[in-house]
């Protein structure tokens, strides 16, 4: 993605050194604009070095090339870090005067903007209003947040870390043209708790990680997205919504009366069995004795239920096996693919140091006609190569359907 930094002059600007850095390493081509003001503040060189692109503030340099508005047109991405309250002014105003401000006015990206300035700048209804226009034509404002300021100031003013601009960057970004913009997505996340009495449950060892991964790589490629959390382990990212759960009971009517979204995946571990003749009142060693038994029922199948739904939109199944040998794995896989009725299956092996709660994974995902994609790594990374997987049949199936 081609991601044009504007940096303005405000003591934050060295901080952008850091945003570029990252946006760099994450593969995307970075051309930095500051403001002649920035650039008292953080030198060419570092942003030349850093963006590994030729760095100017002129609009008349290059004249040729129109860079005046080449940039701003093939942007895919503006993100703004940080912005001054004269910058602020500029943008709300549409302000040409220099190359930032030609570059945003050619430029149809989505903007996103990371003000920083002392408190009582940024309390002025002048600087409110500019703030609220940006935001009301589409603009991302990321913070300020409270903090230290310049000096020994401390307060309301300061720039949001560089790591959360670009993430909501990245987000705006997909938002407007990820490979799921438009898209409704639905996860269900973590391990489903079988009540015993109101102090004691029934559960697994799920954390809800790879769930989440999910929702995050879904809303990365711009999808909106609701996670049906069940005892999560794990922070829900910014931008998803979370509808809390604990027992499949009540993790299926969540996901049933959420079916008709365009995706729904099946990522939690879902009790198989709850408690039969669980109570309200705690019980004692005296009430259930020396050797008392637990007596088990099935737990409706809440995949193969979605699966027999009429729906249009695509549906996930997470399949956990135990199985050792790969082959057998994913024979397991399909076997269980048929019998569910679901689209895709992400088939994974879980044992005491595999699956749960552990930052490595490795999956299939297997169709009916068998494994169309094998990914291993961080559960980030899993993640979106599931969602492309999950993108690239939507996609399929809108081309059949013209
Ligand atoms: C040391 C120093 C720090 C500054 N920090 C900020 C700041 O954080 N936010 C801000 O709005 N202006 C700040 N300013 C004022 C801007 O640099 C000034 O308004 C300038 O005209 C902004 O130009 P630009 O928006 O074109 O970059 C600071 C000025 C100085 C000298």
């Amino acid at each position: 993605m081609r991601v044009v930094v504007g940096i303005s002059g405000g003591i934050a600007a060295y901080k952008a050194a850091l945003a570029i850095r990252e946006l760099v390493k994450a593969g995307h081509d970075v051309h930095v604009v500051p403001t002649a003001s920035a650039l008292r503040f953080i030198g060419r060189p570092t942003l030349e070095a850093l963006s590994r692109n030729p760095v100017t503030d002129e609009v008349f340099d290059d004249v040729a090339a129109v860079r005046h508005v080449a940039l701003g047109q093939s942007a895919d991405l503006i993100v703004i870090l940080p912005a001054t309250a004269n910058t602020l002014a500029k943008l709300a105003h549409g302000l040409a005067d220099d190359l930032l401000g030609t570059t945003v006015l050619a430029s149809r990206a989505p903007l996103v903007i990371a003000p920083a300035m002392h408190t009582e700048m940024w309390e002025q209804p002048a600087v409110q209003a500019n703030v609220r226009a940006l935001a009301e034509r589409g603009a991302t404002i990321v913070g300020p947040v409270a903090g230290a300021l310049t000096g020994a100031d401390e307060g309301f003013g300061r720039m949001a870390e560089p790591a959360d601009v670009v993430a909501a960057a990245l987000e705006a970004a997909g938002r407007h043209s990820g490979a799921l913009a438009g898209r409704s997505v639905v996860v269900s996340a973590g391990g489903t708790r079988e009540p015993i009495d109101p102090v004691r449950f029934l559960g697994n060892r799920s954390s809800g990680a790879m769930g989440v991964a999910l929702a995050s790589a879904a809303r990365a490629a711009g999808a909106s997205v609701t996670l049906v959390g069940a005892n999560l382990h794990v922070p829900v990212p910014s931008g998803v919504e979370l509808v809390e759960v604990e027992t499949t009971a009540q993790l299926r009517e969540a996901m049933l009366e959420r079916a008709s979204a365009d995706v729904v995946v099946m990522a939690a571990a879902v009790a198989d069995y709850r408690v039969r003749g669980a109570v309200d009142e705690k019980r004692s060693k005296e009430s259930w004795g020396e050797a008392p038994t637990i007596e088990l029922e099935l737990n409706p199948d809440i995949l193969a239920e979605l699966a027999g739904l009429p729906r249009e939109g695509l549906l996930v199944g997470f399949g956990a096996e135990t199985e050792a040998d790969d082959d057998a794995l994913v024979e397991r896989g399909r076997a269980k693919l048929a019998r569910k009725g679901a689209d895709l299956l992400v088939l994974n092996r879980v044992g005491h140091d595999e699956g749960f709660g552990a930052v490595d994974t490795r999956v299939r995902v297997l169709d009916a006609d068998g494994v169309v994609a094998d990914a291993s790594g961080q559960k980030a990374s899993v993640a979106r190569v599931i969602i492309e997987c999950v993108a690239q049949r939507l996609a399929s199936a809108g081309e059949e359907h013209q």
